[in-house]
Parts: C-alpha cells; sequence; structure tokens
C-alpha cells in the first residue's frame, strides 16, 4: 500500500510518498519539506498567522514534489509537473494520511483541508495521525535499520511535548506521564532566548556545550528528578537561568558553561524518569522521538549510562516535524476514517 503522508502541525510543511515492507518496516519513497523556520527566527519563536500564512503557499509545491519524486521524475514546468502528479496521485497512490494533531489550528487546517479534498476528488481512503505517536514511528522508517520489538517505551521530546508512553503493539499503548508546563524543546528554546541565541536553540545549545571540556562550576536543578510519578516540569528551569544570567556578564565562555549545565538538567531527568519505566514496565528497549532527540548528547548519555537498554531514535531527518513519519505511523496503523469526519484537533491528545 502506497500512502502520500501530509503533516503540517506547526511550521513545517512536509509530504512523504511512503510503502509498508515486510511486517514492520516502512520504506520511503519521497519526502520533502519546507520551512518557515527563518521567519520565525526574526520573531525569536512561532507566530501562529505567519505559521499559516507559509503553510498555503508551501502545501501545493509540496506534495507536487514529494509525488514527483516518488517515480523519480525531475521537476520540468509548473504545468507539466501539476499534470504528472495528478497521475501519479490517481494511478501510485492507495491511501492519503494526515496529521490532525496536535498542532497550531491555523497550520493544521491547511494540511487537513488539502488532504480531505485529495480524497474526495481522488475518492482515496484518508487516514487521520496522531503528530506525536507519529514521532516514535519515525524510528519504524527502513532505512533506520533497528529491529524493534514490542513492548517497549517511548519518550517523546519535541518543542511541544514531552511524554513518556509504554507500547504494548503498534495499536496498544499507555500514557505514563508528560510534562506538566514546559516542554523539553521549549525550555531549550526559551532558555536560548535570555542568552540571545539563535531560535530555534536546541540545536545552537547542543554545539555550545559541546565546545565546554573542563568542570563546570554552574549547577541548574533537574525539576522533578525525585518525584514518584512519570511528570515532567521545565517552567521553574527558565526561570532559574533567568535569574542567573541577571547576575552575570555574559560572555561567550560563560553562555557555553550554561549551555552545558542546561543540557545536564534536562536529559538527567529525562533519562531517569524513562529507565524508571524500562524498569517499572519490564521493557529492555527505549525509543526515542521529537526534535530534542536529534541531540547526539542525550543519545550517548542515554547509551552510556544505561548499557543494557537498547536505545533507539529516528535518523536525524526523520526526528524534527516530517512528512515519512506520518505515513510510518499510517502504514502500520491503516484505520481510515470518512473525509468528511476528519477535523483539525489543536488539542488532539493520548486516545
Ligand atoms: O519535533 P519538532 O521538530 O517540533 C515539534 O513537534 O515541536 O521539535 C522542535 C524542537 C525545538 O524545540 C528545537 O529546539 C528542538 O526540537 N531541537 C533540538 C535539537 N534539534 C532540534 N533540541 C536539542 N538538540 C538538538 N540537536
Ligand atoms: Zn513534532
Amino acid at each position: 500500500m502506497r500512502i502520500l503522508a501530509i503533516e503540517t502541525s506547526c511550521d513545517e510543511t512536509s509530504a512523504a510518498v511512503v510503502e509498508k515492507v515486510g511486517e514492520q518496516k516502512v520504506s520511503v519513497l519521497s519526502n520533502i519539506t519546507a520551512t518557515s523556520l527563518s521567519i520565525h527566527a526574526t520573531t525569536g519563536g512561532i507566530i501562529p498567522e505567519n505559521a499559516a500564512r507559509e503553510q498555503v503557499k508551501f502545501i501545493i509545491p509540496t506534495i507536487i514534489k514529494a509525488l514527483l519524486e516518488s517515480e523519480k521524475i525531475e521537476p520540468k514546468s509548473k504545468e507539466e509537473d501539476f499534470k504528472k502528479a495528478e497521475e501519479i496521485l490517481k494511478n501510485n497512490v492507495d491511501t492519503i494520511a494526515v496529521t490532525y494533531g496536535p498542532g497550531l489550528i491555523g497550520s493544521l487546517l491547511i494540511g487537513v483541508e488539502t488532504a480531505k479534498t485529495l480524497a474526495f476528488i481522488t475518492n482515496k481512503p484518508l487516514i487521520p495521525v496522531n503528530h506525536l505517536l507519529a514521532h516514535l514511528f519515525a524510528n519504524f522508517i527502513e532505512s533506520n535499520n533497528k529491529e524493534i520489538k514490542f513492548p517497549f517505551i517511548g519518550l517523546i521530546v519535541s518543542g511541544g511535548h514531552t511524554d513518556l508512553l509504554y507500547f504494548e503493539s503498534t495499536t496498544k499503548y499507555k500514557w505514563l506521564g508528560g510534562t506538566r508546563d514546559d516542554a523539553a524543546g521549549e525550555a531549550l528554546d526559551k532558555i536560548g532566548r535570555l542568552l540571545n541565541l539563535p531560535y530555534p536553540a536546541g540545536p545552537e545549545i547542543e554545539s555550545r556545550a559541546k565546545l565546554v571540556k573542563h568542570k563546570v562550576n554552574i549547577k541548574f536543578h533537574s525539576p522533578m528528578i525525585g518525584s514518584k510519578d512519570f511528570d515532567f516540569s521545565f517552567s521553574g528551569l527558565k526561570a532559574e537561568v533567568s535569574r542567573f544570567v541577571n547576575e552575570k556578564q555574559l560572555t561567550n565562555e560563560l553562555i557555553n558553561e550554561i549551555c552545558y549545565e542546561i543540557q545536564n538538567a534536562i536529559f538527567s531527568v529525562l533519562i531517569k524518569k524513562s529507565v524508571q519505566a524500562c524498569l517499572k514496565y519490564n521493557c529492555s528497549i527505549m525509543l526515542l522521538g521529537g526534535g530534542v532527540s536529534a541531540n547526539q548528547t542525550l543519545l550517548a548519555r542515554f547509551k552510556t549510562e544505561n548499557p543494557k537498554l537498547t536505545i533507539i531514535a529516528p535518523e536525524r531527518q526523520y526526528s524534527t516535524d516530517n512528512g515519512a513519519m506520518i505515513g510510518a505511523y499510517a502504514a502500520l496503523n491503516p484505520v481510515t476514517k470518512p473525509w468528511q469526519k476528519v477535523e483539525s484537533t489543536p488539542n488532539l491528545y493520548f486516545a
């Protein structure tokens, strides 16, 4: 079954064509992403209205490119490309999948209404996909090359979410806990703002922290590290860093050290609670997903501190928002819904 998958929950407009291979793997035939990140970098964060406007601009060209590339066809002219894409969609695609939440309402609407229109005019089935679950299913993309066995614990660490889940099968899972306020990525981005780092700050904090080779004499708290639940809280950390920064003359070196210690504080609690979940639910496999899972320091710590666990994270290109992960989820959970009943759901959580 070949799926055209569409993702527009935030500032990325992405379309992919994927296909299930074997029991549990997904092959990506194309994955095209346009992003309005540069606009948000100028405002230091996402203004939803701006993100939605960019989604409108990008959606059709992105879908056309994804369809052409899935058949290895080079773009020629606007008209020819449109015609060819229409043929590919009609003849080579079986199903359409789309993120229906959670996300920004304006952004979600663009993808969902486009997908519904395509399903209606081509008379193809539509699979609505939960963006958060899809982040974890990016690990099932074939090129990841790791064998995933159930049950496993999933940690979603993105700009908007931090959640721990227990998965018994592709369809059966239990939400264990999540952030009570800011998400891990959101905390990195907001702290980045305090330090005048470019948005999104996660990658910059990672590279600056890597430059620190000496012992750091700063200590930030790992919020809720001692609590017995699987919840997180990161907004206090932002306040702690803000107080620290206000009393200091920020040098380049000090910023690097703050970055180092911020990662330490956030990653320690992420790792501790994830490992506790693995122990409680008797899982030896841990799957990561979401933008923050692109962080090599986080992955290295997870692995070296827990040699008995198998830690799996998506390839870099599939850790941040992308259409292929939406296709991967849909390919392994092909639950269709009449297009008339699919609605953008900004506050979608775990059903
Ligand atoms: O999953 P994602 O693309 O979007 C959401 O669904 O939120 O995640 C974006 C988040 C941002 O907060 C960004 O700072 C963070 O992922 N991020 C990183 C890295 N790359 C992206 N955080 C830490 N280290 C990275 N290398
Ligand atoms: Zn995401």
